[in-house]
């Protein structure tokens, strides 16, 4: 297909974008169209690559109110209700709410998820279920899988050995939550074991980090370290580090330069962030995020995830990276142009750089993995949540969404609004 007249997100206007097969053939202004192929006119809106997702649950996803809610609100109880689940859990439950969640996926141009999967049921149903579902998906969406030892690997007693039964079954990254073992000292030494394991087998790492409001909590200084001392530069990842937003500025000044250093990267979570963290705070209420400009300025990597849809630590979501995207901006207060643009790349090009994504980006040679959205640039795209009105995968359609206008009935001047075109 020849997609023509399309802006895409670094700003440039009128491209067209051949596609041959499954790759991406030509980019540029004005390609003649070879015969026979189909063209689609992109009307000048905005041609992204798809959306990733840097830190999802799809075990535990779609299961709102199962057994119950979390009344509280809070991370802790929402750990205690997925205990609760957990033995309840049945394989075919798990594939069927991963792969619905995996279809809203699609729709929403979202193509590349990568999930922490519970280690610490010794059946890892959770692994089995999971590792189906990232082969049954794989034509339309890559599913990477965190091996995560959810009540601690140190804490609970077959957790390191369930996370390397997992690893040996496909899993393909480790996991961790040093913040919820025993001890600080426990959880120092939980980054240690687990970085130690990944260089082993050569894995990538992506913890839950600091996880709290704790402003004492500091494993990621832990996870920098070990990530250098190991050589693991480019393949870490520190997921939360909540407990960053409460810590002293004068700490944070010397930590940043040494995640620069050690190439770890950060995932926010902003939707779980603000409503998980600050539940023991009176007024004024802490706002839990992680330093989001601050690290983006300091030269780290920075992704927004999704983490949670009704689950049993958040009741809502559904699959829209712009709606993480508009509300990791608001937390953060990130509302500059270049701010506003960084946070649409926290949820597309950093997050794919975070997955160590093959063949990501609209460049001749990457694949055709595409999604026209009904805005004219990422700003818009965030503001209005827009439409993906098609979502190519592989040079295939996979979803279309119809343009949404609504249509006026207003006495003596009856029109149509369409919200992407500014008047
Ligand atoms: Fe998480």
């Amino acid at each position: 297909m020849l997609i023509r007249n399309a802006t895409l997100p670094d700003g440039r206007t009128g491209i067209d974008v051949l596609v041959d097969a499954d790759r991406i053939k030509a980019v540029g202004p004005a390609l003649p169209p070879p015969e026979g192929v189909p063209v689609i006119e992109a009307g000048g809106l905005l041609l992204s690559p798809p959306f990733v997702d840097a830190h999802f649950h799809m075990d535990a996803t779609l299961s709102y109110g199962q057994p119950r809610v979390n009344q509280s609100g809070t991370l802790l109880e929402g750990i205690a209700l997925w205990g609760e689940l957990k033995p309840q859990l049945t394989q075919d439950a798990l594939v069927d709410r991963a792969l619905q969640y995996c279809d809203w996926a699609v729709a929403k141009g979202l193509l590349a998820i990568r999930s922490h999967v519970d280690v610490c049921d010794d059946r890892l149903l959770a692994v089995e279920a999971l590792l189906h579902v990232r082969e049954r998906v794989q034509p339309y969406l890559d599913l990477q899988l965190v091996a995560f030892p959810q009540d601690g690997v140190l804490r609970s007693p077959t957790a390191l050995a369930n996370l390397k039964r997992a690893l040996d079954m496909g899993v393909d990254v480790v996991g961790g939550i040093p913040h919820f073992e025993r001890t600080m000292a426990d959880g120092a030494e939980s980054v240690r074991v687990l970085c130690e394991l990944a260089a082993e087998r050569g894995l990538r790492v992506d913890m839950h980090c600091d996880e709290s409001d704790d402003p004492m909590s500091r494993h990621i200084e832990t996870l920098a370290y070990h990530t250098q001392r190991l050589g693991l530069h480019e393949r870490v990842t520190g997921s939360h580090l909540t407990s960053m937003h409460s810590m002293d500025n004068y700490y944070v000044s010397k930590l940043l330069p040494l995640m620069r250093e050690a190439q770890v990267h950060a995932i926010a979570n902003p939707l779980i962030n603000i409503t998980l963290q600050g539940r023991h705070d009176t007024y004024p209420k802490r706002r839990g995020m992680t330093r989001v400009p601050e690290l983006m300025a300091a030269g780290i990597t920075v992704a927004f995830g999704h983490d949670c849809v009704m689950d049993p630590w958040y009741s809502l979501g559904s699959a829209d990276m712009l709606e993480v995207a508009q509300m990791g901006l608001h937390v953060a207060q990130m509302t500059s142009q270049a701010q506003m643009r960084a946070c649409f790349d926290a949820v597309t090009v950093n997050a794919a750089r975070i997955l160590g994504l093959d063949g990501y980006g609209i460049a001749p040679g990457q694949y055709a993995d595409l999604v026209l959205l009904q805005a004219r640039d990422p700003i818009e795209a965030i503001r209005l949540r827009a439409n993906r009105l098609m979502v190519v995968r592989r040079g295939q359609i996979v979803s279309r969404t119809p343009a949404a206008t609504a249509s006026l009935s207003l006495p003596g001047r009856p029109e149509t609004v369409d919200w992407a075109l500014r008047r």
